[in-house]
C-alpha cells in the first residue's frame, strides 16, 4: 500500500521568526493519528528551528534542494550531510524552478539522488512538461526523458532506500491552473509504467507519485481519488496554516476509481 504524502514546499518565503510561527500553528492544527505523512520544506535557514518545533508530532522536515557535492570548497552550498544532522528526512531534487532558474539537469539530479541516498535522505525527486512541451505533444517524452536520466544506475541504492516522484506540470505551478484530474492520473500512470520499466513492478506499485501544481483545499480530494495519484506537492497553499491544515484533512478520495 502507498503512502499518500503532502509536502509543503515552502519555496523562498518566511523569514525565521515566520517559519516559526507557521510551523508552531501547523503542529496544533495537523492530527498525527491519519495515516497521511505530511513533510515540510521551509528555506535551508530555518530548518533547524522549525525541526525544534515539530521534532516530537510525527511531520517531518524536508529541505528544497542540496549540493551534488560531499563537502568542500563550494561556497554557499548546502550538503546532504548538513541536511541529515539538521533534522531533515527528505529533500526536494530537480524541481523545475531549479531547472529553470538554476540550470539543473537529470545528470546534476542524479548526483544529487545518490548523495541523498547515503546520507539517509529520501528525494522527492520532479519531473514535469512546459506548456509549449504540452502543446508540441512531447509530454510523454519530456517525462520519460527525466525519469530514465535522474533515476539512472540506482538498483543498489533502491534496494535499501525509498523515493518520491513528484508530477509537477510547470504550466500549473503558481498559476492557478491545475491539471484536471484526468491530465494528471494520464501522467502519473504512465510515470508509473517508466518505473516500472525502470526498477520492477514492486518498486513501481511502492512508489509514491505525488501531484503537484496549483493543489488546494478544494481540488485535492479528487486528484487523490485517482488512482495513481499519492499526495501532492503544495507551494502557495502551504504558506497559510488554515488552508494546509485544511488540504491535508481533505487528503482522502472521495471514491474509489
Ligand atoms: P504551487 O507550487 O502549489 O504554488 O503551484 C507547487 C510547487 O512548485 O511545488
Amino acid at each position: 500500500m502507498r503512502k499518500i504524502i503532502i509536502a509543503g514546499n515552502w519555496k523562498m518565503n518566511t523569514t525565521l521568526t515566520e517559519a516559526q510561527t507557521l510551523a508552531s500553528e501547523l503542529k496544533g492544527l495537523i492530527s498525527s493519528e491519519g495515516s497521511t505523512e505530511v513533510i515540510l520544506c521551509p528555506p535551508f535557514i530555518s530548518l533547524h528551528a522549525v525541526n525544534e518545533i515539530i521534532k516530537d508530532s510525527g511531520i517531518k522536515l524536508g529541505a528544497q534542494t542540496m549540493a551534488n557535492k560531499e563537502s568542500g570548497a563550494y561556497t554557499g552550498e548546502i550538503s546532504a550531510a548538513m541536511l541529515a544532522a539538521t533534522g531533515c528526512s527528505h529533500v526536494i531534487l530537480g524541481h523545475s524552478e531549479r531547472r529553470e532558474y538554476y540550470g539543473e539537469t537529470n545528470a546534476l539530479i542524479n548526483q544529487k539522488i545518490k548523495l541523498a541516498f547515503a546520507h539517509n535522505l529520501t528525494p522527492i525527486v520532479c519531473v514535469g512538461e512546459t506548456l509549449e512541451q504540452r502543446e508540441q505533444n512531447v509530454t510523454f517524452a519530456i517525462i520519460e526523458q527525466q525519469l530514465r536520466e535522474s533515476l539512472h544506475d540506482l538498483s543498489a541504492e533502491l534496494a535499501a532506500h525509498s523515493i518520491v516522484i513528484a508530477y509537477e506540470p510547470v504550466w500549473a505551478i503558481g498559476t492557478g491552473k491545475v491539471a484536471t484530474p484526468e491530465q494528471a492520473q494520464e501522467v502519473h500512470a504512465f510515470i508509473r509504467k517508466i518505473l516500472t520499466s525502470l526498477y520492477g513492478a514492486s518498486f513501481s506499485e511502492n512508489t509514491s507519485v505525488q501531484y503537484g501544481g496549483s493543489v488546494k483545499p478544494d481540488n485535492i480530494a479528487e486528484l487523490i481519488s485517482k488512482p495513481d495519484i499519492d499526495g501532492a506537492l503544495v507551494g502557495g497553499a502551504s504558506l497559510q496554516a488554515n488552508s494546509f491544515a485544511t488540504l491535508i484533512a481533505t487528503a482522502k478520495p472521495v471514491a474509489a476509481n
